[in-house]
């Protein structure tokens, strides 16, 4: 698809049919995260991939946001290979592993795949029940699945500032 395309036509499915992704689409979206970039090179995103019904069970167990979703991925990243910017206390694994999780939405929207970034999960107790590292945070959960028939984008998609409202030309 036209990159100004899935730019359009990407938005956030909150209803879904319940079927997994198949393998070829799922290597498709995780390569677009691998060819993500990230401060300093590091790629310290890792990507935990959620798609049988045990799995889904215990992310039911601490969101309400999976929406029937029948694949989920958790993106986290490694805390201990951050790169910590000179002259400050910033670091990079959040924004690193947001610009990964833009490329798989994307990438997503590009092969026909509905999607939706879900924050509102219970981060800690998700982690401890599915025994990730302590060394690594997770910074959000990515439905993947196809919206149940009759579902659509919500009425605030469409609703976005101008460009006006949002950019500064410096002069
Ligand atoms: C950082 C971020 C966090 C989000 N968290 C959630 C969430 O926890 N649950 C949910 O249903 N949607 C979540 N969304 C989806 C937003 O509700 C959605 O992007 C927004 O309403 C705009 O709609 P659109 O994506 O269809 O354009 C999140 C989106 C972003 C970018």
């Amino acid at each position: 698809m036209e990159f100004s395309q899935v730019i359009k036509e990407r938005y956030s499915c909150k209803k879904y049919d319940g079927r997994k992704i198949s393998d070829e689409q799922l290597t498709r979206i995780l390569e677009a995260g691998r060819l993500a970039p990230t401060a300093k090179n590091l790629q310290e995103q890792h990507i935990y991939v959620a798609n049988t019904p045990e799995v889904l069970a215990v992310i039911d167990k601490h969101t309400p946001c999976r929406y029937n979703a029948g694949t989920v991925l958790i993106v986290a990243f490694n805390k201990d290979n951050v790169y910590t910017y000179p002259n400050s206390t910033r670091q990079s694994g959040i924004e690193d592993a947001t610009i990964v999780a833009t490329h798989l939405i994307l990438a997503a929207a590009d092969i026909g795949i509905d999607s939706c970034w879900v924050n509102c999960v219970d981060i800690d107790a998700l982690k401890a029940d599915l025994g990730l590292p302590d060394n690594e945070e997770i910074l959000m959960l990515l439905d993947l699945g196809f919206a149940e028939k009759g579902a659509g984008p919500l009425p605030n998609h469409s609703l976005r500032k101008e460009l006006s409202e949002t950019v500064t030309y410096l002069k």
